[in-house]
C-alpha cells in the first residue's frame, strides 16, 4: 500500500487515520476536504510535506475525485456531514455529502479498479434499550433514527451494492463514540472541556442517562488499518472498545478531572429523537484480524484529551464562540 486517499482527511476521524498511516505505513497520502466548519487543515500539522498532498475540493465533485482515486492503491472514505444536531437543523447537507459523495467515490472507485474502506457508525442500527442484555452486532438490523443516521445508513447500502454487482473491493467499518484529540468543539466531550476551560458550566441534553460506548481515536485508526490490511472484501467490522458509559458518567470524569464538583453542569432541553444507547459487539474484529484495544482506561483517555485542550487553544478557539451560539439557540 503506497498511496492513499483519505477522504475528509481534515476532520477528527480522517486526521488521526492520517497521523496513524504516516506513523505505522510507507504510504504517502493524499487528503480531499472540503474544509465545512468540522475540517481544519491546522489537524495534519506534523504530517511530512513528502508524505502529504492536501486538496481543497467537495467529495461531490465527481472530476476532482476522478482524477484524485486514480492511481491509489486505497481509499479510505471519511469525509462525511457528522454532528446530529447539524442535521437536525439542517439535514440536506447530509443527503448531499454522505449520500451522493458517497456514490461519487463508488463510481471513481469502480472506474479505476481501486480498493476502498468506508468508515460507518454504529447510528445506522438505531438505538438500544437501557436494559437491553443485546449489544450491535454485524447481523443487526438497520434501524436508524436521525437524518444523520439515516444519511450513513444509506450510503452503506450503496456500498454493498457496488461490492455485489460491480465486483468492486470493498468493506465497511461501523465504529462507536470516538473521542481524542482534533474533535470539533461541537462534540460532547470537547464542548464541555472548553467550557470548563471558559468558565461556563457544561451542558447536558435531558436526563444524560443515555450511553454511548466510548473509544479512543488512536484505537478506531488502528481497526481501520487492520481492515485495509486484513479484512475479507464485502464484509463490515464492527470497532468498539467495550466503553459504554451514559452521558452523565462521562461529564462527572472530565468534571472531577478538571477540577470541578461531579454535579457542577445544567440540564437542558433534550436531542429531539434522541438515541438512548449504543453498545458494539467487536468479537468479529478482535476474533478474526486480531485488533485488539490499547486505550482502555477511559479516565486516562480523558485527561489526556483535556490535556490535548489545554494546550491547542489557538486550533478550538475560532470555532468555540460560534458553536455556543447555535447552541443558545437552541437552548442547549
Ligand atoms: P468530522 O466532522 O470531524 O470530519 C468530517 C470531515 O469531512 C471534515 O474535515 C469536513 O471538512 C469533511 N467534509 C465534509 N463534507 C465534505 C465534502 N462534501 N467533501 C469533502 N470533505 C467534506 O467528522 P468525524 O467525526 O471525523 O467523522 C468522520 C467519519 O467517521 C464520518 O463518516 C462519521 O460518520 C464516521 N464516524 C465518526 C465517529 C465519531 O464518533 N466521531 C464514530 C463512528 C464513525
Ligand atoms: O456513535 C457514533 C457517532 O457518535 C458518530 O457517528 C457521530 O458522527 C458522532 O458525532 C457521535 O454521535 P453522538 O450524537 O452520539 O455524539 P455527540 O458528541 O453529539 O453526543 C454524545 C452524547 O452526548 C449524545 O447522547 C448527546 C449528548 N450531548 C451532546 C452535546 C453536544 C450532551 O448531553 N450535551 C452536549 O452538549
Amino acid at each position: 500500500m503506497r498511496a492513499v486517499l483519505v477522504t475528509g482527511g481534515a476532520g477528527f476521524i480522517g486526521s488521526g487515520l492520517v497521523h496513524h498511516l504516516i506513523a505505522h505505513t510507507d504510504a504517502v497520502v493524499t487528503v480531499l476536504d472540503k474544509l465545512t466548519g468540522a475540517g481544519n487543515r491546522d489537524s495534519l500539522t506534523g504530517v511530512p510535506d513528502e508524505r502529504l498532498r492536501f486538496v481543497r475540493g467537495d467529495v461531490c465533485d465527481v472530476a476532482v475525485v476522478d482524477e484524485l482515486v486514480a492511481g491509489q492503491d486505497v481509499v479510505v472514505h471519511c469525509a462525511a456531514e457528522s454532528h446530529n444536531d447539524a442535521a437536525l437543523r439542517d439535514p440536506r447537507p447530509f443527503v448531499d455529502t454522505n449520500i451522493v459523495g458517497t456514490a461519487v467515490v463508488l463510481e471513481a472507485c469502480r472506474r479505476h479498479d481501486v480498493r476502498l474502506h468506508h468508515v460507518s457508525t454504529d447510528e445506522v442500527f438505531g438505538d438500544l434499550a437501557l436494559d437491553d442484555p443485546t449489544r450491535f452486532t454485524e447481523a443487526s438490523p438497520y434501524r436508524p433514527s436521525s437524518p444523520y443516521a439515516a444519511s450513513k445508513a444509506s450510503a452503506d447500502h450503496l456500498v454493498r451494492a457496488w461490492v455485489r454487482s460491480f465486483g468492486l473491493r470493498a468493506t465497511l467499518s461501523s465504529c462507536s463514540n470516538t473521542y481524542g484529540p482534533r474533535q470539533h468543539v461541537e462534540k460532547l466531550i470537547p464542548r464541555q472541556v472548553t467550557n470548563i476551560l471558559d468558565g461556563r458550566r457544561p451542558r447536558l441534553y435531558g436526563s444524560g442517562a443515555h450511553v454511548r460506548d466510548w473509544i479512543h481515536v488512536e484505537d478506531h485508526s488502528a481497526a481501520v488499518l487492520r481492515i485495509i490490511e486484513a479484512g475479507r472484501i464485502g464484509e463490515t467490522y464492527l470497532v468498539g472498545a467495550d466503553g459504554e458509559h451514559s452521558n452523565r458518567e462521562v461529564l462527572a470524569m472530565v468534571l472531577q478531572l478538571m477540577g470541578q464538583s461531579a454535579d457542577a453542569f445544567d440540564h437542558v432541553r433534550d436531542r429531539p429523537g434522541h438515541d438512548v444507547r449504543y453498545a458494539i459487539d467487536a468479537t468479529r474484529l478482535r476474533h478474526e484480524l486480531g485488533w485488539r484495544p490499547q486505550h482502555t482506561d477511559l479516565e486516562a483517555g480523558l485527561s489526556e484529551t483535556i490535556t490535548w485542550y489545554r494546550e491547542h487553544e489557538a486550533w478550538w478557539r475560532p470555532h468555540k464562540a460560534t458553536v455556543e451560539q447555535e447552541y443558545e439557540r437552541e437552548g442547549r
